[in-house]
């Protein structure tokens, strides 16, 4: 397949667990060796993209060091999230200041459905208000400014990819299922959203090369609930399902990020993502017995 107005050498920036499906997907089309490399913070991260056959550049954005990108770079893909703390998106700033005059033509970028905030449960499209309603959202929603001024400035396509919660091979909530934690019982439950990592890959490599640009929702149009994406698993691990709880219970049981995570509620609606990227998602059936396999699981088909 060609590489429309991203064909030339593409930087993944923030190169982890997507980043490095990614990679391997970009690099197993193209013909050129090194067009396709990864920047992520730590010799570890670089020697898992190595092996891999992807070029990698340890650079911490936090730091001050120099970028040493090509001077031909054509697209960058942006993985890597905001800091924990603080406001805005400096390690993003600093990054596309490390550019200096370097102008790739597409800088896709990835977000969160965090940014929409939490609408006690209705849908979601990318011309909804964003009102997000926590510090880790604001940063998201300043990391996307950024990148649309910045685009605006240089001439770049810019495209935002607002992701669902990350599943697939190793990314899996076993360890939440064996250590027994609860889940929200069906009537205290809101609409889930996830997306298969893969299908997060695809929808990467779509938007390098469709002439698109603006915001695009990430996540596979299945809005069961968090609790009921956990009875799938076990049923498919062959665990115990997990133990359905009310929310004053979970406000008990649960640390805060995790209640935040759980309490949280909106229906993403992914029309952009499936009839403009062209990415047509996994069912969670299909992606967790697929992950599982991976992960050299057995998967138990004849209970899902
Ligand atoms: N997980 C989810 O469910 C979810 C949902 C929505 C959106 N997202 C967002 O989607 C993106 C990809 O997610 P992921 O789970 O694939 O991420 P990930 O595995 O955590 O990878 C993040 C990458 O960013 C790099 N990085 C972090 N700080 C850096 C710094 N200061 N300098 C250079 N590199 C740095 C890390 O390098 P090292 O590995 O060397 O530390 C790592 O390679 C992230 O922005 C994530 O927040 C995730």
């Amino acid at each position: 397949m060609k590489r429309g107005s991203s064909a030339g050498p593409c930087l993944l920036v923030g190169c982890g667990y997507t980043g490095l499906r990614l990679a391997r997907r970009l690099a197993a089309r193209g013909p050129v060796p090194g067009q396709v490399s990864g920047l992520v913070r730590s010799p570890a991260s670089a020697a898992a993209l190595e092996a891999s056959g992807v070029p990698a550049r340890v650079v911490d954005l936090d730091g001050a060091a120099a970028l040493d990108l090509p001077r031909d770079l054509a697209s960058v893909v942006y993985l890597a999230p905001p800091s924990a703390e603080g406001e805005g998106d400096p390690r993003l700033g600093r990054f596309l200041e490390g550019l200096g005059g370097l102008r790739p033509r597409v800088l896709v970028y990835l977000s969160t459905t965090g940014v929409y905030g939490d609408t006690g449960g209705l849908p979601v499209d990318e011309a909804s208000p964003t009102v997000p309603g926590d510090a880790a959202s604001r940063r998201r929603l300043a990391a996307e400014r950024l990148v649309g001024s910045w685009c605006g400035a240089a001439g770049a396509r810019g495209v935002i990819l607002r992701v669902a919660g990350i599943y697939g091979p190793g990314r899996l909530p076993l360890d939440r299922l064996r250590a027994g934690e609860p889940v929200l019982r069906p009537e205290d439950s809101g609409p889930g959203n996830r997306i298969h990592v893969d299908d997060l890959a695809a929808a990467c490599e779509a938007a390098l090369d469709r002439p698109l640009s603006g915001a695009f929702n990430v996540a596979d149009g299945d809005h069961r609930s968090i609790g009921a994406f956990m009875e799938l698993v076990a049923r498919q691990a062959g665990l115990p399902p997990p133990r359905r709880v009310t929310r004053e219970e979970a406000r008990r049981e649960l640390g805060p990020g995790m209640l935040a995570y759980v309490l949280a509620s909106r229906r993403v609606m992914n029309r952009r993502l499936v009839e403009d990227l062209g990415v047509r998602p996994r069912n969670p059936e299909d992606g967790v017995r697929e992950s599982l396999a991976e992960m050299g699981l057995e998967s138990r088909r004849d209970l899902s």
